[in-house]
């Protein structure tokens, strides 16, 4: 590892690094990848065991303070983050300024963005107790924000969150209830749900935790870094891959279609990519897929539906895809992506629901990152460098003479 600020304030050298495939932009003792290995560690503790043993607010506090929590301190962790559920009522009418057609994840992105507006009392980030209290605002509301947009999204009434139930249990109540009819929430489903969240809960320094970081770099509010993550998080090359890549199982439809999928995918003339393949970091398998794998067949065997033909398809695509020397040459696994809408549709979402879903996880990890980040006083703006590729210095032509 170089440490190119060294050489870089001597003058030496200058980084040209696009997509920052080899640039490290800081030092984090959150999260560890072995891309070549296929391993995933949250401070330390592999991602099966957590998804196994864990659950997704034991894993929130673990990513923001470190370690795993004591029986007295998860107590006192889950009753903070419960009395925090709520939404202030004006964000009512704040939700009730978007279209009822605005994609789910546009009105996450205002809403997260407009928290700074409605909880002015924790955006000054040089406070311990507001950066504190801002941390579990955001893993206490972030629910209530998604299952909301749901809400506003097929037209029904708010559900207010219920305190008596767990992280996940609530969130599908929030989202499944209506006021004629209480949803009767499986323990199963919802647990399925809780290793979703903690499967997506942080990942380091992917592209929206690096939006995260970079915004916070310049000691904007916490919200508004976090709604920038969220933006960021939309594009279908990062957290969007789960929405497009159920969607492309079913535009696949049946197994026999899929030798035809499976050579666009290869054709360098289409720009078709087979959606939830491939990682930046993962060049063995996703970690996180293996778990998510088995989890769907749980879901479905549960929902009876066990003979689901998108899971058939994903199941066919993804042992044609492994045994195919272009995917094998490539290194192209499944990633975490590929299985996940398969849990979700099953539990019944729309897919437009599946990247706030994943923001909503992710959320764990991007205050976890922010705070980090904030702590350490090597820290500066970000500020990357470019190559410059335009025109040399020229003289202004007034109009008349262009
Ligand atoms: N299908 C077909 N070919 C692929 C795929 C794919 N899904 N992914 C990469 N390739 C090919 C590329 O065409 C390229 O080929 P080339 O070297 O002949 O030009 C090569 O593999 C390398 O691809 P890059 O785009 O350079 O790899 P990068 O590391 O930049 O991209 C990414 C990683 C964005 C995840 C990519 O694999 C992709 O687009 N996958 C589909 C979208 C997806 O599932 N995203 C979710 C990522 S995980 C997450 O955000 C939780």
């Amino acid at each position: 590892v170089i440490d190119i600020r060294k050489l870089y304030a001597k003058g030496d050298v200058f980084t040209y690094d696009p997509g920052f495939t080899s640039t490290a932009s800081c030092e984090s003792a959150i999260t560890y990848i072995d891309g070549e290995k296929g391993e995933l560690l949250y401070r330390g503790y592999p991602i099966d065991q957590l998804a196994e043993k864990s659950h997704f607010l034991e894993v929130c506090y673990l990513l923001i303070y470190g370690e795993l929590p004591s029986a007295a301190q998860m107590e006192d962790f889950e009753n903070r983050v419960t009395r925090h559920t709520m939404l202030h009522e004006q964000m009512t009418n704040f939700y009730r300024g978007f279209r009822r057609d605005a994609h789910p994840m546009a009105v996450v992105c205002g809403v997260v963005g407009a928290m700074s507006a409605f909880y002015h009392d924790s955006t000054d980030i040089f406070d311990d107790w507001q950066r504190e209290v801002a941390t579990i605002r955001l893993i206490a509301k972030m629910p209530t924000i998604c299952a909301w947009a749901f809400k506003y999204h097929v037209g029904q009434p708010f559900v207010y969150p219920r305190n008596d139930l767990n992280y996940a249990e609530n969130f599908l109540h929030m989202c499944f209830s209506v006021p004629c009819e209480e949803y009767k929430v499986q323990p199963a489903l919802a647990r399925a749900m809780d290793r979703i969240f903690t499967l997506h809960a942080d990942h380091e320094q992917n592209a929206s935790t690096s939006t995260v970081r970079l915004a916070g770099s310049s000691q904007a509010n916490p919200f508004a870094c976090i709604a920038a993550g969220v933006a960021c998080l939309w594009g279908p090359a990062h957290g969007g891959a789960n929405q497009a890549a159920l969607e492309m199982l079913r535009e696949i439809g049946t197994v026999d279609q899929i030798p035809e999928y499976i050579a666009r995918a290869k054709d360098k003339n289409d720009p078709f990519r087979l959606m939830g393949f491939g990682h930046r970091v993962y060049k063995n398998y996703d970690p996180r897929a293996k778990v998510m794998q088995e989890s769907a067949k749980e879901v479905l065997e549960l929902l009876g539906v066990e003979n689901n033909p998108t899971l058939q398809v994903a199941q066919e695509l993804e042992r044609i895809a492994l045994t195919d020397q272009y995917f094998i040459d490539k290194k192209l696994y499944p990633n975490v992506d590929f299985y996940s809408g398969i849990i979700l549709d099953a539990v019944g979402f729309p897919t437009s629901m599946f990247t706030p879903i994943f923001a909503l996880a992710r959320t764990a990890g991007w205050i976890s990152q922010w705070k980090e980040m904030i702590a350490d006083p090597s820290q500066k703006i970000g500020r990357p460098r470019q190559l410059y590729t335009g025109a040399p210095e020229r003289d202004y032509v007034e109009v008349e003479n262009r």
